[in-house]
C-alpha cells in the first residue's frame, strides 16, 4: 500500500551474544555436516546467549545503542514495541520490562508476535503511531533467544537459529525528504501450523507429557515454508516498489529477513534485483527471527551502505504465516 508518512529512523542498534556455535560444533554431535548446512542455508555460525542473557537483556543493549545513535535518552521515548516470539515470560510483556530496565517514564509498551516478520510489523505499527500524532518518538526492537526454544536434538531446526536483537528509533521526520513510501502486511493462518511451538499455551498447557514429547520446542515443516517463502518474498518486493510508483533500480538496498541464503538469492533473482545491493548476514548470525531485519538495518547504517536520501526496502516473512515490507527514504 502506498503511504506518505513523514517518519524517519533517528538511530539504530544491535546486540548479539559473544558465544559462537559453528557448523563444525553441530557436526560433532548431530548427523549433519558443515557442507550440508552451508549449501542448504548459507549459515556458517550463529550466536548463542549466555545463561545470564535473555531476550530482555539483549533488547536493552540494542535499544541503548539506538538511543545513543539518535542522541536521545529513555525519557524521550513515548512508546516501546518489542517484537519477539521468545519473551522472557508469558506475562508480563518483555516490552514492559524493557521500559523499566531502560528507565523510561510510564509510557505504553507492548510485545508484537509475528515471528520473522516481527521487526517489519513493529516498524509499521510504530510509524503509524508517529504518523497519527499519538507518539513523537518510538522505540522498535526485535529480540530473540531462539536457542532456548530450539530442539538441539533435531538437526532439521537446531542448525538454523541464533540469538540477538536489533533496534530502531522512529520519530517525526526532521527533513521533509525522509519518509515512508509504502508498506505491506499479510498473513495466512490456514498454514499457521507449518511453524509452531505446540506446548505451553492454552491448548496444551505445560505438563510432564508436553515436556516428555518435546512440545515446547519449535516444530517446522521446512520444505513447505521454503516453497511459500521463495514465492511470497519476490512478489512482496515487486509489488511494494510498484505500489510506491518507483522502479527497483532506484532502491539502494534491500534488507531482508535472514532465514535461508537460497531463499534470498531466489527471491532477488526473480525480482531482478542484484545481490550486491542486499544485506546478507545469515552466514554469521543464522536466523534470528524478529531480530534479523533490525540487525541488518543497523549493520547497513554502521557500514555506510546507506546514506541520507537513499531508498531502502525492508522485507520479511515467517511463522503465522506472516509477511511484510516497508519502503523508506532515509
Ligand atoms: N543436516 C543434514 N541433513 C539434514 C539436516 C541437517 N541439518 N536437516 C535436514 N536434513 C535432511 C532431511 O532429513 C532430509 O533427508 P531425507 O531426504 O533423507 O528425508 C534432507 O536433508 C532434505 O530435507 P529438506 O527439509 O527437504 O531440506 P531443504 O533443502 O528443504 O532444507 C531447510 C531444509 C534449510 C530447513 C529449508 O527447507 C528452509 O530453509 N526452509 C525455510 C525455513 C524458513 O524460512 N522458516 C521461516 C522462518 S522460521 C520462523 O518464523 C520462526
Amino acid at each position: 500500500m502506498k503511504v506518505h508518512w513523514a517518519v524517519e529512523v533517528a538511530g539504530t542498534g544491535l546486540h548479539v551474544p559473544r558465544g559462537v556455535v559453528t557448523n563444525a560444533d553441530f557436526a560433532q554431535r548431530l548427523d549433519t555436516s558443515n557442507e550440508w548446512i552451508l549449501q542448504r542455508t548459507g549459515i556458517r555460525e550463529r550466536r548463542i546467549a549466555d545463561p545470564d542473557e535473555s531476550t530482555l537483556t539483549m533488547a536493552a543493549a540494542a535499544s541503548r545503542e539506538a538511543l545513543q545513535a539518535a542522541a536521545l535518552t529513555p525519557q524521550d521515548l513515548d512508546l516501546i514495541i518489542c517484537a519477539t516470539i521468545t519473551p522472557d515470560y508469558q506475562l508480563p510483556s518483555t516490552a514492559c520490562l524493557l521500559q523499566a530496565e531502560l528507565g523510561c517514564g510510564w509510557i505504553p509498551a507492548f510485545d508484537l508476535s509475528a515471528a520473522c516478520s516481527g521487526f517489519v510489523w513493529a516498524m509499521i505499527a510504530g510509524a503509524q503511531y508517529v504518523h497519527a500524532g499519538l507518539a513523537r518518538t518510538v522505540l522498535v526492537v526485535g529480540s530473540e533467544t531462539l536457542t532456548r526454544i530450539t530442539d538441539m536434538e533435531d538437526r532439521g531446526t537446531a542448525v538454523l537459529f541464533g540469538d540477538g536483537a536489533g533496534a530502531a528509533i522512529l520519530r517525526a521526520s526532521t527533513d521533509a525528504r525522509r519518509e515512508i513510501l509504502a508498506v505491506q502486511q499479510g498473513a495466512d493462518g490456514a498454514r499457521g501450523m507449518l511453524i509452531a511451538i505446540p506446548g505451553g499455551g492454552a491448548r496444551h498447557p505445560a505438563s510432564t507429557r508436553t515436556v516428555a514429547e518435546r512440545m515446547h520446542y519449535m516444530k517446522m515443516q521446512g520444505r513447505e515454508v521454503y516453497k511459500f517463502a521463495v514465492t511470497q518474498m519476490h512478489q512482496v518486493i515487486h509489488s511494494t516498489a510498484q505500489e510506491a510508483g518507483i522502479s527497483l533500480d532506484d532502491v539502494k538496498l534491500i534488507i531482508p529477513h535472514q532465514s535461508n541464503l537460497r531463499i534470498i538469492e531466489s527471491a532477488c533473482a526473480k525480482a531482478g534485483f542484484p545481490l550486491d545491493r542486499v544485506v546478507i548476514n545469515i552466514d554469521r548470525f543464522g536466523n534470528t527471527s524478529s531480530a534479523s531485519v533490525g540487525i541488518g538495518f543497523h549493520e547497513a547504517r554502521r557500514d555506510g551502505r546507506i546514506a541520507a536520501g537513499d531508498l531502502v526496502m525492508l522485507v520479511a516473512f515467517g511463522a503465522g504465516l506472516t509477511w511484510g515490507s516497508m519502503l523508506l527514504r532515509i
